[in-house]
Parts: structure tokens; sequence; C-alpha cells
């Protein structure tokens, strides 16, 4: 009941001039990763590597990173140790290509098990790409560097993260909310039992204590989809990529936390 007071009073709410080209929605000094809306025992969870459930997955992403494909190398073969040269590698995705394909950690991951692994690539949201995906964000937690923040600004110049704007400002189902009207306008107050965040990428892939598991962005973006009863797009579609591709500009500069640990 009270939530969906809450839900009324949100579509109440108008998005005004807030779609402007290239405007971030939030001041950048009011940036903020959803961990700073979490309790203290879930940020001791994140924070201690010895106690964060998604070591489970970025383990078993170590052990695959050094695995041999049946007749190709290891990953580890042409890429060294991921803490090596691979260390910041996530915080530079996603990216878009020169002929304007948006690709996540995730699909550059499976692009090089079929070109260079010939190996069939992973499900999306398999437990191996979970695992590697988990793997190489743990190697490029922390502050951005100069490159990935470089990389980040230039998002805005692609097709991708103009479609991914103007997704993230249109209203969608039967509730009729953006992501904007949570996410923009109301971080920070309590929606249902949550405090609702800036939504941020950054800790993603993360363990959920609901889903018992570790999850992918994707899964996360489609949960906000079934939350304002719109039909959620499909994992690794166009529509979840240039979202991405929005979200990640959108975050610049907060630090790479993933994988994290949420509700
Ligand atoms: C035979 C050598 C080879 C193997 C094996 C290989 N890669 Fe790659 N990888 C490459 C090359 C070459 C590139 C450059 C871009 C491309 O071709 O996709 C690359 C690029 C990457 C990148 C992007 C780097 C960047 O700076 O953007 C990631 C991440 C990556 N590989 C992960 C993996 C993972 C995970 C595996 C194992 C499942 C793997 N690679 C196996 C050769 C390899
Ligand atoms: C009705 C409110 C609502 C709408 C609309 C909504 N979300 Fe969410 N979203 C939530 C809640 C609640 C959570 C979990 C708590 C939090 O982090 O805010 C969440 C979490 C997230 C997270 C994870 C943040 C983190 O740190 O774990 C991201 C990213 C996100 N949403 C993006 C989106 C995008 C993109 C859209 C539009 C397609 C959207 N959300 C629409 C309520 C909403």
């Amino acid at each position: 009941m009270k939530r969906w007071v809450l839900v009324c009073s949100l579509a109440l709410v108008s998005l005004g001039a807030s779609a402007q080209p290239a405007h971030r929605g939030i001041a950048l000094t009011d940036l903020k990763s959803g961990t700073a809306f979490m309790s203290a025992d879930l940020r001791t969870l994140q924070t201690d590597d010895g106690l964060n459930p998604a070591s489970l997955w970025w383990l078993q992403g170590e052990r695959l990173w050094h695995q041999p494909a049946p007749d190709a190398p290891a990953c580890a073969n042409c890429h060294g140790e991921a803490s090596g040269r691979m260390a910041g590698v996530a915080a530079r995705y996603p990216r878009v290509t020169q002929s304007g394909v948006a690709l996540n950690l995730e699909a550059q991951i499976n692009q090089c098990r079929t070109r260079h692994q010939k190996s069939p690539a992973w499900a999306y949201e398999s437990e191996a790409l979970l695992a590697m995906t988990a793997w190489l964000a743990k190697a490029s937690r922390g502050e951005l560097q100069e490159d990935a923040r470089e990389a980040k600004s230039q998002l805005s110049h692609t097709a991708s993260w103009q479609r991914g704007q103007a997704q993230y400002y249109q209203r969608i189902g039967q509730m009729n909310l953006a992501c904007a009207h949570c996410h923009e306008q109301n971080w920070g107050r309590r929606l249902g039992g949550e405090t609702l965040s800036q939504g941020h990428p950054v800790a993603y892939p993360a363990y959920r204590l609901e889903w018992q598991g570790v999850g992918s962005l994707h899964r996360r973006l489609r949960a906000c989809f079934s939350g304002v009863r719109a039909e959620p797009p499909a994992f690794a579609s166009q529509a979840l990529m240039d979202l991405e591709v929005f979200l990640a500009w959108r975050a610049s500069p907060l630090p790479l936390e993933a994988p994290g640990v949420r509700r």
C-alpha cells in the first residue's frame, strides 16, 4: 500500500527539462555508488574479500583463466596474469566499436572464446561467464584510471549512448515510470523495504542476497523493468547494451566496486 502511494507520487513528478543531451541529472559532487545506501553489515561483506560471497565466483573465474580450451590456449597464455596487463580492463567497458556496436565485458570475453579459443560462447548469465566477468572486474577494482575516464566521456558521442539516454528518460510499464523518476529524482527516498540509490552500475556483476548468487548488470536492469511492470528486454539485447553504455557514462568517475554485494 505504502509502495503504491509513493509510486503514485513519483508518477506525478514531471521530468521537465532533465532530458537535455549530455546532462547528467545529478551533480558530480552528489554522485554516490549504491554502496553508500547500504547497511554497514552489507558494506563489510562487500569490502572484505574473505567474506564477500562473490569470491566463490571470482575464484572459479581464476581457474577458468588458466584452463586451456580443447584445441586452443588458455586466456592466461595470451594475456598473462589477470592482475598484470588485464588490470583496469573492466573499467574500460562497455565500449562502442568503430562500427557502432556496443560491447560489454561479457561480450568481449565471448568474442575471445569464439575468435581466439575456437570454443562456443558462454551463455549469458551462465556460471562460467559470471565467474570470468567477476574475475576480471576484481582485477580492475578501484579508482578509474585516466584512460578509463576518457573512454567513458567519449561514450557520449555514440548513437548507442543516445539511444540509452532516450530509454533512461522514457516512461515505461504499467507504472508509467522512467528510470530517472526513481534514480535521478528520488534517490535517498524509501521505496518498499529499500532505499533508492542513484542506480549506478559500478558493483556489477554483484552477489545479491535475493538471488543467492552472482548476477550480471543485465539481470539487475531486468528486475527494474519487472518492478515497473514493463516487459524486460532480453539479456545482451541492444536495448540493455545501450542502457549499459549510458549508465557507464553517467556513473563516471565513481570507482569500480565489482563484484559488489547487494540485498
Ligand atoms: C589466442 C590468444 C587469445 C586467447 C586464448 C584469448 N584472448 Fe582475449 N584477446 C586476444 C586479442 C588478440 C585481443 C584484442 C581484441 C580482440 O581480438 O578481440 C583480446 C582482447 C581481450 C580483452 C579486451 C582487452 C581490452 O584491453 O579491451 C579481454 C577482456 C579478453 N581478451 C579476455 C579474454 C578471456 C577472458 C579469454 C579466455 C576465455 C581470452 N581473452 C582468450 C587474444 C586472446
Ligand atoms: C520504481 C522505481 C525504479 C525504477 C523506475 C527503476 N528502478 Fe532501478 N532500482 C530500483 C530499486 C528499488 C533498486 C534497488 C535499490 C537501489 O539500488 O536503488 C534499483 C537498482 C538499480 C540498479 C543497481 C544499483 C546498485 O548499486 O546496485 C541499477 C543500475 C538500476 N536500478 C538501473 C535502473 C534503470 C536503468 C532503470 C530504467 C530502465 C531503472 N533502474 C528503473 C527501483 C527502480
